[in-house]
């Protein structure tokens, strides 16, 4: 992962009052000549009062611990905690993509950030109010796929809990923490097989989620409220809009759009084309497309420009990806030239 600092910089960072206070008692844990041991939670409260960490903050923390700024930006840019350009002021989604979150699910996860947030990690969504990241795993792996959303972890995840789960927080809800499917912790999703008296006699929450339903802080930021966006000196296009001009952040499906192209009750023949072959395709797309009733290469070679709109707009979690990875002129190809020059032909995108 490419951590870096954020091409454009604010000309000047200074922890309010009430923070410098509270910096200045965190140092004096330490004794004389071990200030720099403070750096991981000056950091933190830095990002906590601006929402990320520009490069005049790690000075300033550098500064007051005596320490060279290289040592200082060395753990921002080590630590996938510290944002290193601005975040939603809401939550930054950070999607575990390691391997177990990556075999159950995290790629569609992403999908759906992409959709409702925007298209690119580390990028504001068009209200400012979300962010989003893939990272590496989150220690979270037995409930696969795992994200944290600001101080917490949301577990066994779909793409639809995932979806609903956006939609909340933007409504202004923090949904409880923790595995989302209705495990209690990480047990077997079918129930314990053993210790079940321990089933009959639980708190209402594993430990760890009760832990952040007394809290309450899994979205608040030191005061409770949202970080104010203060983005003046940021490129004017890379600023989010205002609310009333941004696009909903909606999870009902948009309209259709187009025309929907006639599809098969089944494959002909009872055997189905591997739609997977297309770019962009993967298996979670490919079971989409058979449920829209389409089986065949030469089927999606034949979508007109309106049938094309139609399926683009009703790909549920990946809106945009006919047009995007050029599905029909890749199913074209396949259909006049065969297979194995498509697959030739695929490894320079020649289509
Ligand atoms: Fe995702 Fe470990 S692989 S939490």
């Amino acid at each position: 992962m490419l951590r870096r600092l954020h091409p454009e910089q604010p000309a000047s960072f200074a922890f309010t009052p009430a923070n410098l206070d509270w910096a200045r008692g965190q140092i004096t844990k330490y004794p004389e000549g071990r200030q720099a041991s403070a750096v991981i939670p000056l950091l933190w409260r830095a990002q906590e009062q601006e929402g990320w960490l520009s490069k005049p903050a790690l000075e300033c923390v550098a500064d007051m611990l005596g320490m060279a700024y290289i040592r200082v930006l060395e753990v921002a840019t080590f630590y996938f905690m510290f944002q290193l350009q601005p975040v939603g002021s809401v939550a930054n989604i950070q999607i575990c993509g390691t391997t177990s979150c990556m075999i159950c699910g995290a790629e569609e996860l992403i999908e759906v950030c992409k959709e409702l947030i925007s298209p690119q990690p580390h990028s504001l969504s068009q209200d400012g109010k979300f962010s989003w990241e893939e990272v590496e795993c989150i220690g979270a792996c037995a409930n696969a796929p795992a994200i944290n959303i600001g101080k917490d972890y949301y577990e066994d995840l779909s793409p639809e809990k995932l979806r609903a789960l956006i939609t909340r927080f933007r409504a202004g809800e923090v949904p409880v923490p923790g595995p989302q499917n209705g495990r209690y912790g990480s047990e077997p999703v079918s129930g314990l097989t053993s210790l079940q008296e321990f089933d009959q006699n639980r708190a209402p929450y594993n430990a760890s989620v009760q832990r952040a339903v007394d809290l309450g802080e899994t979205v608040k930021r030191i005061d409770g409220t949202e970080v104010p966006l203060n983005l003046s000196w940021l490129r004017k296009e890379d600023q989010p809009v205002a609310q009333e001009q941004a696009a909903p952040l909606s999870d009902s499906p948009a309209a259709p759009a187009g025309e929907q192209p006639k599809g098969l009750e089944a494959a002909r023949n009872g055997e189905a084309d591997d739609l997977k072959e297309l770019e962009g395709v993967g298996p979670a797309l490919e079971k989409l497309l058979n449920e829209l009733g389409f089986f065949h290469f030469d089927q999606i070679a034949a979508w007109s420009e309106a049938e094309i709109a139609w399926v683009d707009q009703n790909l549920k979690g990946f809106k945009g990806r006919v047009t995007r990875d050029k599905w029909v002129a890749q199913a074209k190809l396949i259909a006049s030239e065969g297979l194995e020059a498509f697959r030739i032909r695929a490894k320079s995108n020649d289509y």
